[in-house]
C-alpha cells in the first residue's frame, strides 16, 4: 500500500511549492491514472514514490517501508520493488538495447541464462526484436520510450510507477502500451501511470486523480466523469500485442500471456555482475 500524509514538497532552490498538503491511499493492485497540467506537480509525486525526492514535510510510507526514515543503504533494495519508465527514459547511452534491459536484470543478481531468455522476450513484448544492437541515441523517442518500459518490467516488480509512458507513440501504440499494463495489473501488480491522454483514460476507465498546483483537485474511482471518446480500434477486444504483430508479422500474444516468466535470482551475485557491466 502507498500512503502520502501531509506531504507538502518545496524545491529549495527555486522556492517552488510542487505539492501542498498532499495526502493519498493507494491499495496494493489498484491501477491509478494521475493526470493534471504540466507543472501540477505529478512527476514530483512519482518521485517522491521513488525516493528519488524527499518532503519537505509529511510522511509516506510504501509497501511497509517509512520512506523518512528510510537508510541510504536500504534505497535501492527499495527501488528493486518498483519498475519505473522515467519522463526522461534514462537510458545508458553507452549501451544497447539489449544491455540497457539485461542491466537492470543483471543488478539484481539475476543469471545470465534467465537473462538471455528474458530480455528477447520483453523485446518482443515491446516490438523491438530488431533494434537490440542499436544504442540508444540511434533510436526514435517512441522507440527509446520501449525500452523504458521493457526495462520496467524486466524483473517482474509488484508496483510499477510510470511517467508518461506513452509520451511520445502514436494513439495506437499508446493504446498498445496501456493494455499490456492492464494485462499485468490484472495479474496484481500495482500500475500507477501519468498521463495527459484522457482518451487512454476514458478507455481503460481506473481510478483518476486530478492534481492542480501541488493538490488532488480530484479522486474518481473510475473515467466516467470525463467527457472524450474512448479509443475505438478495431483490435479493441484482444489487442494485447497485435500492434506489434503487425510491425513484425509475429504473433506476439502469447508473450503476454506468459508475461511472469520467473526471473532467477542467485544469492550473492548482484555486485560481480555490476562489475562485469562495467567491466565490458
Ligand atoms: N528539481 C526541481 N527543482 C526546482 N523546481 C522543480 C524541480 N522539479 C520540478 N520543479 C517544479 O515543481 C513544479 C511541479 O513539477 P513536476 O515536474 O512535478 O510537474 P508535472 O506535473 O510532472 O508536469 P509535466 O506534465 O510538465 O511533466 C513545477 O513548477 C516545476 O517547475
Ligand atoms: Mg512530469
Amino acid at each position: 500500500m502507498i500512503k502520502f500524509e501531509n506531504v507538502t514538497k518545496v524545491y529549495a532552490e527555486t522556492n517552488t511549492k510542487a505539492l501542498n498538503d498532499f495526502s493519498l491511499e493507494i491499495e496494493t493492485g489498484e491501477f491509478v491514472f494521475i493526470v493534471g497540467s504540466s507543472g501540477a506537480g505529478k512527476s514530483t509525486l512519482l518521485k517522491l514514490m521513488m525516493r528519488e525526492e524527499v518532503p519537505t514535510s509529511g510522511a509516506i510510507s510504501i509497501n511497509g517501508y517509512d520512506l523518512n526514515s528510510m537508510k541510504k543503504k536500504e534505497i535501492p533494495f527499495f527501488r528493486r520493488t518498483m519498475g519505473i519508465v522515467f519522463q526522461d527514459f534514462r537510458l545508458i547511452p553507452s549501451m544497447n538495447v539489449y544491455d540497457n534491459i539485461a542491466y537492470a536484470m543483471r543488478v539484481i543478481g539475476s543469471r545470465e541464462n534467465a537473462i538471455r531468455k528474458r530480455v528477447p522476450y520483453l523485446l518482443g513484448l515491446v516490438g523491438l526484436n530488431s533494434k537490440a544492437r542499436s544504442k540508444p541515441n540511434q533510436l526514435s523517442g517512441g522507440e527509446q520510450q520501449r525500452v523504458a518500459l521493457a526495462r520496467a518490467l524486466a524483473n517482474n516488480a509488484s508496483m510499477i510507477i510510470a511517467d508518461e509512458p506513452t509520451g511520445n507513440v502514436d494513439p495506437k501504440m499508446s493504446y498498445e502500451i496501456v493494455d499490456l499494463l492492464n494485462h499485468i495489473n490484472s495479474d496484481g501488480t500495482t500500475v500507477i501511470m501519468v498521463t495527459h491522454d484522457l482518451h487512454l483514460v476514458k478507455t481503460f476507465n481506473h481510478r483518476v486523480i486530478t492534481i492542480k498546483n501541488g493538490c488532488i483537485e480530484s479522486d474518481y474511482p473510475d473515467a466516467s466523469h470525463i467527457d472524450v471518446e474512448p479509443y475505438k480500434f478495431e483490435s479493441i477486444e484482444e489487442s494485447v500485442g497485435t500492434y506489434f504483430l503487425e510491425e513484425s508479422g509475429e504473433d506476439l500474444s502469447y508473450l503476454v500471456e506468459n508475461y511472469a516468466v520467473d526471473v532467477e535470482v542467485e544469492e550473492t551475485s548482484a555486485e560481480e555482475n555490476t562489475k562485469e557491466v562495467k567491466a565490458e
